[in-house]
């Protein structure tokens, strides 16, 4: 290498030095990215995507269409993926194929409800409803999809795109886990769209963001009979009201205060007659904490309750926690390195006005199973335009996206990605001790 070379490149080597790498660019990709997602072009694209896939809503492990439609337009931008993983699931790839390797997370599935709004793209499958924004989300990973594939020769590494099945309870997320996903993979951010923050606005916090959750069934057996001739019957449903009054306990008598959990049973079910006393009672619900240790106890525990106290009331008991179909999801847990990796990137994008800081909520995600393995982020996007009124919350059958979110989530994706690429490559090939060889 000659001399003139070496003092050209010395001042970049010093600015390498002296100033971490990110400084210079993280402004630029955000920046970048807000107006390529805003395009008219990128933001009717994502809008037609989004409603096709709310069109024709399908439940989990059966989102066949739906990971045909991403599949189609993963080949329309020329992007590279593998599939299939977890039945319907699919992962993407940008970048140069080295490391470091970062992963973005859109869910795909549906709910089993039926759509109240009555709207042009209202769904077409009669009770099912993509009512939790999943389509919103795909629709924004492909939008973060295309504007980083239209810099893919500026990334420094690797982005993954994951679009998993069954995040309603079906724990898709845990499946493509074990497909092997993310092995080398850096860290993994996702998103969800909320109803309760303002459009181009976003809240998250440090630690834990959402609760980990668990599911169980109950049978209580008693013995049937006249519903005048009550002592001719052992009757489970006076045996299953108290079960129910005493798993109210758990949480007010044994759980800490200042450790938030929660027992609900949301099933109740007989044989319906007025004049008849059941052989038995099927009863459901669902359970939630911040730790494993403590979602184990409350599942050992209504085991324990619902068993004893059934046996008061001379019944039988058996408590299934259905785990095959229903995992238990562990909390979701922001690593704080990504949560200062997420304010920097937000804040340039829209101003720290616009990140919030939120509590955590006791609904559950399985993105907890991707955090839980490498570090992972989980943030909310605010859908709320005062001038268009309320907004339903998810699970809701009046539930609606407010479109206008879409490029805010494809372009902060988008940047969390490229900014991290930048910010985990490797060191630049020359290094100064080798220069001074030279020299
Ligand atoms: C409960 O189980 C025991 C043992 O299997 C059985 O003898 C009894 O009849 C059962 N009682 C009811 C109410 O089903
Ligand atoms: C909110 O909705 C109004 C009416 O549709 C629209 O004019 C305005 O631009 C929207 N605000 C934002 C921030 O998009």
């Amino acid at each position: 290498m000659g001399f003139i070379n070496l003092a050209l490149l010395l001042p970049i080597l010093i600015i390498f030095t002296i100033f971490p790498k990110s400084t210079c660019s993280n402004s630029l990709w955000a920046e970048k990215f807000l107006n390529s997602a805003k395009r008219a072009e990128v933001v009717d694209w994502m809008v037609n995507i989004r409603r096709r896939i709310h069109e024709n809503p399908e439940v989990g492990y059966q989102e066949f269409q739906t990971s045909k439609l991403i599949r189609s337009e993963l080949d329309n931008l020329d992007i590279k993926y593998k599939y299939p993983i977890a039945q319907t699931g699919i992962v993407a790839f940008i970048g140069s194929g080295n490391q470091p390797f970062l992963a973005l997370r859109a869910d795909m599935d549906a709910l089993n409800m039926e759509e109240g709004v009555e709207w042009e793209h209202k769904s077409k499958n009669p009770g099912k409803m993509h009512a939790c924004g999943h389509d919103a989300h795909v629709a924004m990973l492909l939008g973060a999809a295309r504007l980083l594939q239209e810099s893919r020769l500026e990334l420094q590494g690797t982005v993954i795109l994951v679009f998993q099945p069954a995040e309603e309870g079906g724990g898709g997320a845990k499946q493509m886990l074990d497909g092997g996903i993310l092995d080398n993979v850096g860290a993994i951010f996702g998103l969800h769209v909320s109803t309760d923050f303002p459009l181009g606005s976003v809240a998250t916090r440090p630690g834990p963001v959402m609760a980990g959750s668990g599911f169980f069934e109950a049978v209580i057996s008693g013995k049937g009979g006249h519903a005048a001739i009550p002592q001719h019957a052992i009757d489970p449903i006076v045996a299953a009201s108290n079960v129910i009054v005493t798993l109210q306990q758990l949480v007010s008598r044994e759980a800490d205060p200042l450790d938030s959990k929660v027992v609900t049973v949301a099933k109740f079910q007989g044989d319906g007659a007025f004049n008849v006393i059941p052989d038995s009672v099927t009863i459901g619900g669902t359970f939630r904490s911040f730790s494993k240790e403590g979602l184990m106890q409350l599942r050992d525990r209504i085991q324990e309750v619902i068993i004893g106290q059934a046996a008061v009331q001379r019944c039988n008991a058996s408590v299934q926690f259905n785990t095959d179909d229903r995992p238990f999801y562990p909390a979701t847990v922001n690593n704080e390195d990504l949560h200062k990796h997420f304010l920097k990137v937000a804040e340039q994008m829209i101003g720290s006005e616009n990140v919030m800081e939120m509590q955590p909520l006791m609904g559950a995600e399985d993105f907890s199973f991707f955090a839980e393995a490498i570090p992972g982020y989980f943030y909310f996007i605010g859908m709320v335009n005062e001038t268009e009124g309320q907004l339903e919350p998810g699970h809701s059958p009046f539930f609606r996206v407010n479109e206008d979110v879409l490029p805010y989530g494809a372009a902060l994706q988008a940047s969390l990605a490229a900014t991290y690429l930048l910010e985990y490559s490797p060191a630049p090939a020359i290094r100064e001790d080798s220069l001074r060889d030279e020299l």
